[in-house]
């Protein structure tokens, strides 16, 4: 029987059926079906949570997805971070390319947003996970996402781009080196459309 090596619960269920489910998740360990455990969209509270009753299966929570890039920088100061040094938690980054915002593909003269961004983007700024966006949700609500405005990225890609010509690099490599470096436990998970992308986002690594 082949292990899977890292089971994961996407997003935090019900709080009433919460614990079947981590108990169901441990089970798979103890039975031999997969390696480690993590949760994915899991608040500082809930991480806490899941890592408290797996370790009563004497068994560690391994990682909590979140997203995490250099846009996106609310685990730093929402104690989010602190907890998974406390916790030794890995945190798997999402969005790490902030949907393909810190490729610098969207700069100023570049491509036009695709349409699905601006929900992405939206939803990224109301918090939904409660992740601790410190404004109001009012001002959150009606507010052209961050993400989504070019002029006031530019600078940062200004000076992303002189680091990359300076490393031979891509902005995108760039991007996702900020975030290895940031922090040993931080792991991103860049999605990719081809292959060529594949390679240039692993030779982040090399
Ligand atoms: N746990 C969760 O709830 C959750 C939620 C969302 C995502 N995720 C996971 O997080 C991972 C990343 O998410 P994501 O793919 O949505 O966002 P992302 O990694 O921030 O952005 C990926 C997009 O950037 C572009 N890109 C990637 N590498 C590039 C390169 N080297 N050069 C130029 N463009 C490049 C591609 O889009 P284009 O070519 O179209 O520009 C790609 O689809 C995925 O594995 C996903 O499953 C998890």
């Amino acid at each position: 029987m082949s292990e899977v090596d890292l089971y994961q619960l996407h997003y935090p269920v019900a709080r009433h059926k919460l614990n079947r489910y981590l108990d169901a998740m441990a089970e798979t360990v103890k039975s031999g079906k997969a390696k480690a455990v993590g949760v994915s969209n899991f608040n500082t509270e809930l991480m806490k949570h899941a890592h408290e009753y797996f370790a009563k299966h004497n068994i560690r929570l391994a990682s909590n997805q979140i997203g995490y890039n250099l846009l996106y920088r609310f685990p730093e100061t929402n104690g989010m971070l602190a907890a998974y040094e406390e916790l030794d938690v890995a945190l798997i980054a999402i969005l790490p390319l902030a949907e393909g915002v810190l490729t610098g593909k969207y700069r100023v003269g570049g491509d036009p947003y695709p349409s699905a961004m601006r929900t992405i983007a939206l939803v990224t700024q109301l918090d939904i996970f409660k992740e601790g966006e410190p404004s109001p949700l009012m001002r959150r609500l009606f507010t052209k996402p961050y993400m989504l405005q070019r002029e006031k990225l530019e600078p940062l890609f200004e000076l992303m781009h002189g680091i990359s010509k300076k490393y031979n690099a891509t902005i995108s490599q760039v991007s996702l080196n900020w975030l290895l470096a940031s922090n040993p436990r931080v792991i991103p998970i860049p999605g990719e459309k081809n292959s060529k992308q594949a390679a240039a986002n692993a030779a982040t690594i090399s």
